[in-house]
């Protein structure tokens, strides 16, 4: 086994770690990051998603070794997007508030890519949140409410960024 050192959210985490294991299992079991869930495990629920480098990529699909000087933002590490420590971000906060949550287990793979998106287009039509999240399957919600709650980050986010109109930011 060889070192592997990967940068999470911001931090440098390093472990003596085999060839064969995958970034989802270093991020939960090395890292102790479990907000990174565990579905299929070979590439088809996107409950994996992380950010690598800004990107929705699934950690199952991808081993550890491969994730070597990049930056990998997990679910533990989005808070930062519109929310002060230990807050909510604006994304996460919208998905509370239009119920795009039943179980919660595609939850951090659906708010990591919709962040994915609105980092790139912060006024998407519905058809590009259905396409940003077309790769992460939801068992529970039908996804009307997981796009009404993305739709509505991303208004909020536009509001927050435009320095003329009401801040409606949770306080
Ligand atoms: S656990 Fe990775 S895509 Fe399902
Ligand atoms: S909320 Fe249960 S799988 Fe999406």
């Amino acid at each position: 086994m060889n070192d592997v050192t990967l940068s999470i959210n911001g931090k440098a985490v390093s472990a003596a770690t085999e060839p064969r294991v995958t970034l989802l299992d270093y991020l939960r079991d090395v890292a102790g990051l479990k907000g990174t869930h565990a579905g299929c495990e070979h590439g088809v629920c996107g409950a994996c998603t992380v950010l690598v480098d800004g990107d929705p990529v699934r950690s199952c699909l991808m081993l550890a070794v491969q994730a070597e000087g990049v930056d990998i933002t997990t679910i533990e590490g989005i808070g930062g997007l519109g929310a002060r420590a230990g807050e909510l971000g604006i994304i996460q906060d919208a998905f509370c508030e239009a119920h795009g949550l039943q179980c919660g287990y595609c939850t951090p793979g659906m708010i990591l890519a919709a962040e994915a998106l609105l980092s790139v287009n912060a006024a998407p039509s519905e058809h590009d949140v259905r396409e940003a999240i077309s790769g992460n399957i939801c068992r529970c919600t039908g996804y009307v409410q997981i796009v009404e709650a993305i739709m509505l980050a991303a208004k909020r986010l536009r509001q927050r960024n435009d320095t003329s109109a009401p801040d409606l930011t949770p306080a």
